[in-house]
């Protein structure tokens, strides 16, 4: 079965997304100090942006009042799942039981 993706251009960006409640989370602001929404956070880690001081360069993201107290945590976890989710579909099976 083939299933999909929708694509949405919100505020010049393209998204392209599987469900209803990625589009929701992509609307999301996640820096709420310069108004960085999801998306945009994963749309810039996706373009290769791997670590909190790369997305804080591309996109200014924690570099608001708070200096990233509230945003930090929340970016290092999509960043760590978008690794993972990575490594998941790299590591290959391990063949079992071959003569
Ligand atoms: S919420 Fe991101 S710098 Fe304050």
């Amino acid at each position: 079965m083939t299933r999909l993706s929708s694509l949405w251009i919100i505020a010049g960006t393209l998204y392209i997304l599987e469900t209803k409640k990625q589009l929701l989370d992509s609307l999301k602001k996640v820096c709420l100090c310069r108004s960085i929404k999801a998306g945009t956070i994963m749309a810039a880690i996706e373009e290769g942006s791997l670590t909190f001081e790369a997305l804080r360069r591309k996109l200014g993201a924690g570099t608001g009042n708070c200096k990233a107290k509230r945003c930090r945590p929340k970016i290092e976890e999509r960043i760590k799942g978008y690794k993972d989710s990575k490594k998941a579909v790299v590591e290959p099976e391990v063949p079992s039981g071959q003569p």
